[in-house]
Formats: structure tokens, C-alpha cells, sequence
């Protein structure tokens, strides 16, 4: 309708009906059956609150969706809005977005993200709760699957194309709202530990973790979901300084703003507030318009509103964002927003989707290892020993609306590639050995009783896994983290392979057969005592629908595995947090003048993580040369050219991703050893050579100061261009 009639219809909206779309609950309270009973009373709102509820939280099918829409509209002037937790795919699930960063390749995963949106759209969803923009430089934090890792320059490219890709096209009948999260700086909860305190100094959080979330906002994110945490002290979801200052006043955004699940009535436990009704109080005038899944807005806002603590205007103005992002997406035209099984039938799961999350997959693996022992000829007898030889287990915690059975394994895939007397295959142990392994994770009993070897099986995995090592020419050993050790609540204090499966690689060693290595895992692992012990080492995340194909592609050679870390690969745990853009330090190891003892090191581990932010093999083998600044000065306002040739010194074709990195290196406030500024993904034939070329312009060269000012000054700058944030040319200028 037009907004002429759209504000009409707000003003004829009972106080109720307003503060009615402010809410949003979970699907358990639309079940008509049970509502009324468990949920209704455990969360201590009215029937007449699931009446005029504005939002439905996870949710999805046309089927479904379509029924809950009519019983609502029974009773509701207003369509409901279906959310959904879509953060990597729908039902044709992508790499975990730790993968998708690895990709470096913006592009392609926007169109990964439009055609989920297609997807979603198709079975009644009409905002994904993603993309999930949080910097992460802590790999205990299981929350870094859904990250697309440890840089700002690099996850802010990521955050539009997800945002672009889910809004594409964005009217009545195309793209879904995107609702990026978690707003802000999740990603630094203290120690690795979930829904744990965050401080830092403004200068960090302006210049490391805004970027990818103000990178969202111009993308034209319809809605941000708020973070857990607290921020030097003051939980997010009360935040004024925040949610009003920065993200309303400064960064004009004028979106839909939710909070996280229950977070509002979290205040109180936080210590923020001593009561619901101040704990709505507190994120309304902080601008959250949404509450999701707390009884706070249902239950105290009418309260506060008649005892003149908070305004009707204020009401007005956070219902009138949600009728309008209700009104964009067509929802007053057609309430289920095309949403039917015949376009489920169309859009789900079809050959092309397939083909592009293989596509994806193919890209997000990053080869960590290689002593020459890959690509597998196909005349090989190999030996698939590990626990996720053939299992489905692919996609990652997060995907809530994926299926499992859709998924290829690693076994049928090799079976693709293979002639059948060429390939045999064992678990040899299942993924986690103990079902105390499983406790605080949230599995039932009985979930994980079936995920655990009896003693009789283990004997026979043990005579398997001789019998094959005997046989094979070639040993490839699927192994990685469970599911529930990663994603949301999935911290480790320990990130290692699971100890049954550090003994198979060690019994299976003792054979002297090559063995290659692929790591299912929603986060770096520390790989440091296993790494030597293994001819290769490909890391797969959690890849997706299409993880087994890939995975296969890049063994078998198909394939001339792209990718380059994201994040970086501790050598340790205790090294964390860690991050390539450090700091130089007064002591650092490599400059400093003092004795090796006096330098910024621990003494019981080499420097540096084992894997660099940047850093992945090919099958090619690509040189960097003569990297050239054409002026040794940079003028005020003005640009220079910076080029490098690369030669790809192998017969076979490749994408080699040139990555430039930037130092300031004299500044008020001390900046990083290195920033990655730019990068260019660039195909090479055999043996072609290529001049690569960069501009640097100011804007690049930019820091905030101790005023929080965000400026250049003038001095010399390093410029850095290599493959990765470690093996890099070097030249500098002078900014005047
Ligand atoms: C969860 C997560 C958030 C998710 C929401 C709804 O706790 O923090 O990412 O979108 O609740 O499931």
C-alpha cells in the first residue's frame, strides 16, 4: 500500500496493536495446541499478546507458514513476519562463512546468498537473521564458524556481498530483508568464553570491529540484530551510546533494530537493571524496536507508557519501521510473499544451486599442507580411515533448515572418482570417544549414546583399520570436531582433535603409508603436534550440501585448490587471541636489540600462529617479483600506483589471490605491523605471467587518533604485497 495509507493504518492502531509488533516470538507459540500451556505460561505473557504479535522467530515451509499466516490473520489486521536463523545456506547449505572467507571471493558468494534468498523466500521466510558479521581473532569462541574471520578490510567485503546477495533485487516479489548481527563486537567476548564480557578502547572497536557492521548499513541492511554482550560495562542491548550515537545518529541508520534472543529480560541478570520494566525501559530508549523472545515489551510497555516513562512517539516511530518493512516486502498484497510448494519445488535444493555450493565448496578448502603427495592419481588404492570417511555430518551447527541427508559424504564422492576395488573405508573410531565428551553440550543421552563405538565395534574398527592400512597405497583420513563443538555456545578451552582421533593418526602412522589429512572443523584447529606426522593436510570446515563432491575435486586434482585463511592457525591455544595485524611492540622478536630471551615471544613456542591469516597452497606454484612504487611520495589528496608480477612457474592453471598490506609505521597512536588494504584474485594459465597493479589512496592510509579523529598523518608507510599476511615484497613512501 502506499505510505499515505500505511501511516493511515498506524494511527488507527490500538496502543495494544502497536506494542503487539514490537514483539516477536519463537514458532512453539503458535502450535495451537500446546501454545496456551508450556510456552505462554513459562515466558508469563497473554494469549492476547500471541494474538497480536508482530514477528515469528524460526519458522519456515510454506506449508507451515501459510497456516500460521490464516490462524493470525483470524485475529490481526497485520501480517505476521517469519525470521529465521539463515546463515549459510537454507536448504542447499554453503561452507560455514569461515570457509566463505577463505574464498576471497566476494562475488561468488553473493550470488550463494541471493540464491538462498530464493530459496527462503520460496518457503515462507521473509528476514534471515544473517549474515553474521562479527570480527574474530579467537578460536575458542565457537561463534567463529559464522564468521568470516579476523580481518575488518576482509569481512566488511563479505558483509555487503551477503547483504546485497540476500536483498537482491529487493521489492514485493524478490530478495528477503537481511538482519546482520551481532551488533556489536561479539566476536571479543573475553577469553574465547560465550556470552562473555567485551572491553576494549573506542579506537579498536572503530577501526577493527565497526567496519564489517557499517559495511552491512550501506549495503542497505533492512535490520541489525543487537549483541549478548556488554561493552565496557554497558550490556549492548541498553547501550545508548551504541545503538543511538553510533548506529541511529551517526551512521543514519533508520532499519529495524531487534534484540538477541531474551536479551532485553537478560539486562537484569547482567546487573544493568532491577527489574522487566526497566529492562524495557532501558532498550527502548536505546531504540530496540523489536524484543525477541522476553516478556519485557509485552508486559511493561503499555506500564511505562501510561506512567509517561516512555512516549507514544517513540512507540509510533518503532511500530512505523516495522509496518514499513512489512509494507516494503509486499506482505499487505500477499501475506505469504509467494511462498507455496510449488515454488519450493522450484527453488529448493535444484542441480544449480547444487552446482554453485560445489562450486563454493571448492573455493572455501584451504590446502595447508602438501609434500607433492597430491593430487591422488585415480589408479591409487586408497584407504579412507576417520570418522567422517562416510559421514553426512557436513553442514555445521547453524544449518537450522538444511537436511543432512541432502549431503554428499567424502565416501561417495571418492566412490565417483574411484574404480570400486580401488577404494575401502572405516571410521576407526567415532568422533568423540566419551559420552562425558558430550555433557554442557546440549545432546540428549540418547543422541549421543548412537553417536559412540561399543567396545566390540572398536575391536572390529581396530582389525579394519590394520587390515586397510596393509592394503592401501594411500591413506586419506577424514577427522574433525563434532558438530556441537562449534557454533552458538560451542567455546573450547582446548582445540585440539579429539584425543581418539590424535591416537588413529598415530596408530595408522605407524604403517609408513602417505597420509593426507582432510579437518572438518568450525574453527582453526591446533594442528601443531599432528602436522609433521602427515604427507598433506586440506582443511574442509564444516563444507556444506556439496562438502563430499569438493572435497573430492581437490584430491583427485579436478580441482587446483584457491583458498587462503580467513583467520590463522594457532600454533597453541595459550597464543589466543591472535591475529596477523598486530602490534610492532617496543620488543619485538625480529627487531628488537635485546637478546633472543627480552622479546615479545612465548618461550615455550615458536612466534606466530602455524598457519598465517592470508595462507594456502596450490598445485600451481606462483612467484612474486619486483614490486614497484611509482613515487616515492604520496601528495595530500592524491593517489599512487603500486605493481608487482607474479608468474605462475607451473603447467598447471590456477587463481592466485595477490593480497596488499599497508603499515603506518610512525603514529600518534601505534599501528599495526601490517593491514590488508586490497586484494585481487587473478587466473593464471601455465607459466603466464602477470604485472598486478594497486592504487593507494588516503582514505587507506587512515587510523583513529586518541580523540577518535579519523585521519592520515603525513610519514613513511610500508607497502607490503605477497600471498599471504607473512611471505610478502616490501617497498614504502612517504605520505607528505
Ligand atoms: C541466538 C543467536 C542469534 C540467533 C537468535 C535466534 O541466541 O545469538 O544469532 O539469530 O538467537 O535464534
Amino acid at each position: 500500500m502506499d505510505e499515505k495509507k500505511l501511516h493511515e493504518l498506524l494511527k488507527s492502531l490500538t496502543i495494544k496493536e502497536k506494542i503487539g509488533q514490537l514483539i516477536q516470538l519463537s514458532g512453539e507459540f503458535f502450535d495451537v495446541k500446546t501454545a496456551t500451556t508450556g510456552p505462554q505460561k513459562k515466558l508469563g505473557i497473554s494469549s492476547e499478546t500471541i494474538d497480536l504479535c508482530g514477528s515469528v522467530l524460526n519458522v519456515s515451509g510454506a506449508n507451515k507458514t501459510r497456516e500460521i499466516q490464516d490462524n493470525h490473520l483470524k485475529k490481526n489486521r497485520i501480517p505476521l513476519m517469519f525470521m529465521s536463523d539463515i546463515v549459510y545456506g537454507f536448504k542447499t547449505i554453503y561452507p560455514i562463512p569461515l570457509g566463505l572467507g577463505a574464498t576471497w571471493d566476494p562475488d561468488l558468494i553473493k550470488k550463494d546468498y541471493s540464491n538462498t534468498a530464493d530459496e527462503a523466500r520460496a518457503s515462507g521466510n521473509h528476514v534471515a537473521l544473517a549474515p553474521m558479521v562479527d570480527l574474530v581473532r579467537d578460536a575458542r569462541w565457537g561463534r567463529v564458524l559464522e564468521s568470516t574471520g579476523e580481518d575488518p578490510y576482509l569481512n566488511s567485503q563479505f558483509a555487503g556481498a551477503m547483504v546485497k546477495g540476500l536483498q537482491h533485487d529487493f521489492d514485493k516479489t524478490h530478495g528477503i530483508a537481511a538482519c546482520v548481527k551481532h551488533f556489536a563486537a561479539y566476536g571479543a567476548v573475553e577469553s574465547g568464553k560465550e556470552y562473555n564480557s567485551v572491553d576494549m578502547s573506542e579506537q579498536k572497536l572503530r577501526q577493527d570491529y565497526l567496519p564489517s557492521y557499517k559495511a552491512a548499513v550501506d549495503a542497505g541492511t533492512k535490520m541489525i540484530m543487537t549483541a549478548f554482550n556488554t561493552l565496557n560495562g554497558v550490556p549492548v542491548t541498553g547501550n545508548q551510546w551504541l545503538l543511538k550515537d553510533i548506529l541511529r545518529k551517526e551512521w543514519g541508520f533508520d532499519g529495524v533494530l531487534i534484540s538477541d534472543y531474551a536479551a532485553v529480560s537478560e539486562l537484569v541478570n547482567h546487573g544493568f537493571v532491577a527489574t522487566n520494566r526497566e529492562a524495557a525501559e532501558s532498550a527502548f530508549d536505546a531504540t530496540i524496536d523489536i524484543d525477541m523472545k522476553s516478556p519485557c515489551y509485552a508486559n511493561e510497555l503499555q506500564p511505562l507508557l501510561e506512567s509517561g516513562r516512555i512516549q507514544s512517539e517513540r512507540v509510533d516511530e518503532a511500530c512505523w519501521r516495522i509496518l514499513k518493512l512489512k509494507n516494503d516486502m509486499g506482505l499487505f498484497e500477499d501475506p505469504y510473499r509467494g511462498a507455496s510448494n510449488d515454488a519450493e519445488k522450484s527453488q529448493l535444493l535444484t542441480p544449480a544451486k547444487r552446482a554453485l555450493a560445489r562450486k563454493t565448496a571448492d573455493e572455501a578448502c584451504v590446502l595447508l599442507k602438501n609434500d607433492g603427495i597430491l593430487p591422488l592419481s585415480t589408479e591409487k588404492k586408497v584407504a579412507l580411515i576417520g570418522p567422517y570417511s562416510d559421514s553426512q555430518e557436513l553442514i555445521g551447527l547453524w544449518a537450522v533448515h538444511g537436511d543432512v541427508k541432502d549431503v554428499v559424504s567424502i565416501q561417495s564422492a571418492f566412490t565417483e572418482k574411484l574404480r570400486d576395488n580401488n577404494l575401502r573405508a572405516t571410521p576407526g573410531t567415532s568422533i568423540l570417544e566419551e559420552d562425558s565428551d558430550y555433557h554442557g553440550m546440549g545432546l540428549t543421552t540418547e543422541q549421543f549414546k548412537n553417536s559412540l563405538l561399543s567396545a566390540a565395534e572398536k575391536q572390529e574398527n581396530n582389525h579394519e583399520v590394520s587390515t586397510l592400512c596393509k592394503w592401501a597405497d594411500v591413506i586419506v583420513m577424514p577427522v574433525g570436531e563434532h558438530t556441537v563443538q562449534s557454533g552458538e555456545a560451542g567455546s573450547r578451552s582446548n582445540i585440539e582433535l579429539p584425543q581418539e582421533q590424535i591416537k588413529l593418526i598415530h596408530r595408522v602412522a605407524k604403517f609408513k603409508k602417505p597420509i593426507i589429512l582432510i579437518t572438518i572443523s568450525g574453527r582453526p584447529l591446533v594442528l601443531t603436534d599432528i602436522e609433521n606426522g602427515v604427507n598433506a593436510i586440506l582443511q574442509a570446515w564444516f563444507p556444506g550440501t556439496e562438502g563430499g563432491h569438493a572435497i573430492a575435486d581437490i584430491i583427485f586434482g579436478e580441482v587446483n585448490p584457491s583458498g587462503r585463511l580467513s583467520m590463522g592457525f594457532p600454533r597453541a591455544v595459550g597464543q589466543l587471541p591472535q591475529y596477523y595485524s598486530h602490534l610492532s611492540t617496543g620488543r619485538a622478536p625480529e627487531t628488537s636489540g635485546h637478546s633472543s630471551r627480552y622479546t615479545s615471544k612465548y618461550n615455550d613456542i615458536k612466534e606466530g600462529p602455524l598457519y598465517p591469516f592470508g595462507f594456502g597452497l596450490s598445485y600451481s606454484h606462483v612467484e612474486y617479483h619486483n614490486l614497484v612504487v611509482n613515487s616515492n611520495t604520496m601528495m595530500k589528496d592524491e593517489q599512487i600506483k603500486v605493481t608487482v608480477d607474479i608468474e605462475n612457474k607451473s603447467d598447471i592453471p590456477g587463481i592466485e589471490t595477490v593480497q596488499l598490506y599497508i603499515q603506518d609505521v610512525f603514529a600518534s597512536v601505534v599501528q599495526p605491523t601490517k593491514e590488508l588494504k586490497s586484494f585481487k584474485r587473478v587466473v593464471l594459465t601455465a607459466h603466464e605471467q602477470k604485472k598486478i597493479e594497486f592504487s593507494i589512496f588516503p582514505e587507506m592510509l587512515k587510523f583513529y587518533n586518541s580523540n577518535c579523529q579519523w585521519g592520515v598523518e603525513p610519514g613513511k608507510f610500508n607497502v607490503y604485497i605477497g600471498p599471504n599476511s607473512e611471505d610478502c615484497l616490501k617497498s614504502s613512501f612517504e605520505y607528505v
